[in-house]
């Protein structure tokens, strides 16, 4: 975000400290970032939303710049976002998570749906963790409990960014990885718990109350295209974005795409 007036407080919540930026005017929307990353994904975003609304990047907690003092589960950090309106003094918002902050956000809508005026899910799933997928989170605890966040990171990375971006964006991949290292191993095992005992999300789709978006990138490895499709597919009158030349981490990839699918109008 360099170059642009950002905005970095930092809160007291009741599971630490919310580190967020803030910039823009008008409507609020909050974007939630994914495993194992901070806020700093939407940086080649934000300053493009910027001109239109409200933007505000949080890292969750534990996450980033904010300091957590226990464990979290999805509905946990959810909580926090509540907190985070409630400070801000902002009644309801667009949310966009990528994602685990997808997840984050199923809990969220759960658990207080008047405070979602938009849901946006972007690389992320509907669907709960099979047993295959639970056993892949448990692997990763031992991972990061053996080789420790670098360990995961080599393990997670050549599968979140497209092949048009390892080959073409060098500057993306480095950036990537930096924020990826950046996080703590004891989060990295707390987030693969909290992901591994997420409820499923699939039956609220029909009973959505909000509009949703869903944003993928067209070379997704974590969550690919049909896995977003079938969300759309499920939740009547949805809007979807397919994000050429990106993988599951469209944001940092091709943010001009995504920030333009952001501010059109629903339904396409
Ligand atoms: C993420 O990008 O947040 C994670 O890959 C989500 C997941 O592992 O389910």
């Amino acid at each position: 975000m360099s170059g642009y007036a950002w905005a970095m407080p930092t809160l007291n919540v009741s599971t630490g400290t919310l580190h967020y930026r803030d910039a823009g005017d008008g409507e609020p929307i909050v974007l939630v970032h994914g495993f194992p990353l901070d806020g700093q994904i939407w940086e080649r975003v934000a300053p493009l939303l910027a001109d239109k609304c409200r933007v505000i990047t949080p890292d969750l907690p534990g996450f980033g710049k904010s300091f957590a003092t226990g464990s979290f589960t999805m509905d946990s950090l959810a909580d926090v976002l509540v907190e985070l309106l409630d400070q801000l003094k902002i009644d309801r918002a667009t949310f966009a998570g990528l994602s685990m902050g997808g997840y984050v956000l199923q809990a969220l809508v759960r658990s207080h749906p008047g405070r979602v005026g938009k849901l946006i899910f972007v690389d992320t799933r509907a669907n709960a963790d099979d047993e295959k997928g639970r056993a892949g989170r448990d692997a990763m605890i031992a991972l990061v409990k053996e080789k420790g966040t670098p360990g995961v990171v080599d393990q997670m990375l050549p599968k979140m960014l497209s092949p048009a971006t390892f080959a073409a964006q060098p500057d993306v991949v480095a950036r990537q990885r930096e924020i990826m290292l950046a996080c703590p191993p004891a989060t990295i095992a707390n987030a693969c718990a909290a992901m591994r005992d997420r409820l499923d999300f699939t039956p609220l789709l029909p009973t959505l109350e909000c509009p949703l978006q869903v944003i993928v990138g067209e070379h997704d490895a974590i969550a690919p295209p049909e896995v977003s499709r079938a969300i759309v597919a499920a939740a009547k009158g949805a809007r979807l974005d397919v994000i050429e030349a990106a993988g599951h981490m469209a944001p940092m990839e091709q943010p001009k795409a995504v920030a333009e699918a952001i501010l059109s109008p629903s339904p396409p």
